[in-house]
């Protein structure tokens, strides 16, 4: 019993000093365990005198439960202790901005391309297809540009071999067109073409949307109302547009088509090239000897064609200054659009 006080002050010294709950543990079993010093001195009270046993039991029990209690509060302080460091490491800050999806926009050419397609297809033409890899035959010898002609030398054509190009303009389709069907045709094609050129209103590659309108009594008027009626729509407001007589071996009359440029208000400046007006396309009455080519009765039908520069009309909707920008999908650029 003399040794009571020591084992209690050995014990609560150690506890003072764990530092870990493990180290609380192994404690435990040392002071407090069955085979700890308490339980080996509640073993001495058998052979103690009955008179003395129940105080020392007592005292015994106290100093026990004096242990065990100062022992829980140290695990729990530990326990506590720990769970903040844990806390502290696996910290996560919520209010951080989250790592989200940049979500893309339509490109400002395939917005033009949906605009000329949901007019036309509202109008009654059929939107058609055909190769961006051609033949001579469709993309020159059927438009009435045989070998040789002058009209070639208007195309940078990139040529595979002597038969084989990339179309430099939409209007072989409509050879394709009317080769296959029978009149009337109401037809659209947009679509990639290809010509060796680059400056700020040229690229090699850019998109056309053709037109062929073939009926009965079809005039020169309905080309006009239809193209005033088609920038109108597009432009959503009143621009100056201008037919200037032309050349195309495949239309007779031809006229182009510009619009006055956006950049400047018709002042001239660098985009238009000081003239003041920027050329959207091309247009005319089918040449009656491409409607022979092709198997329609010119005596018959008459009909118009059209080949717009989607690039362009971008450039004037959207006031952009230099078309290459549409190709070199800079997002900063493309994100302007959304
Ligand atoms: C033609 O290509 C004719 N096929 C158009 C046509 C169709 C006339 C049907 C009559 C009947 P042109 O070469 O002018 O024509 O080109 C048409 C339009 O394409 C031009 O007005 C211009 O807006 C655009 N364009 C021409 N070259 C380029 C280029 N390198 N980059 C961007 N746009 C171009
Ligand atoms: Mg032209």
């Amino acid at each position: 019993m003399d040794q009571l006080q020591a084992l209690v002050d050995e014990a609560l010294k150690a506890i003072e000093t764990a530092s870990t709950v493990p180290e609380i543990e192994q404690l435990r079993v040392t002071y407090l365990g069955k085979k700890s010093t308490f339980s080996e001195l509640m073993k001495t009270l058998g052979r103690m005198d009955a008179a003395e046993r129940p105080a020392a039991g007592a005292r015994i029990n106290t100093a026990r439960e004096q242990v065990q209690q100062v022992l829980e509060e140290r695990r729990q302080h530990l326990e506590a202790w720990a769970r903040e460091q844990r806390l502290v490491a696996e910290r996560l800050d919520v209010t951080l901005p989250g790592r989200h999806e940049a979500s893309g926009t339509r490109h400002p050419v395939s917005r033009v391309l949906d605009r000329l397609s949901h007019f036309f297809t509202s109008a009654g033409f059929q939107v058609v297809d055909g190769p961006e890899v051609e033949d001579d035959f469709h993309n020159f010898e059927a438009l009435n540009i045989p070998a040789h002609h002058p009209a070639r030398a208007m195309h940078d054509t990139f040529y595979f071999n002597a038969h084989t190009l990339l179309r430099t303009h939409t209007s072989p389709v409509q050879i394709r067109t009317m080769e296959t069907g029978q009149p009337p045709f109401r037809v659209i094609c947009p679509g990639r073409v290809y010509r060796c050129d680059s400056d700020m209103t040229h690229s090699p590659m850019f998109h056309q949307v053709e037109g062929l309108l073939v009926d009965e009594g079809v005039s020169f008027a309905d080309l006009k109302g239809m193209m005033a009626e088609l920038l109108r729509a597009f432009f959503e407001m009143d621009v100056a547009v201008r037919f200037r007589p032309s050349y195309f071996p495949f239309t007779e009359p031809s006229a182009e088509i510009d619009v006055q440029c956006v950049h400047c208000q018709g002042q001239g400046c660098r985009v238009c090239k000081q003239t003041g007006w920027l050329e959207i396309g091309g247009c005319g009455m089918v040449h009656p000897r491409v409607l022979n080519n092709c198997g329609v009765d010119a005596e018959r039908y008459t009909g118009f064609a059209f080949g717009m520069g989607v690039e362009r009309l971008a450039m004037l909707r959207y006031g952009v200054q230099d078309l290459r920008l549409f190709f070199e999908n800079d997002v900063r650029f493309l994100r302007q659009f959304a």
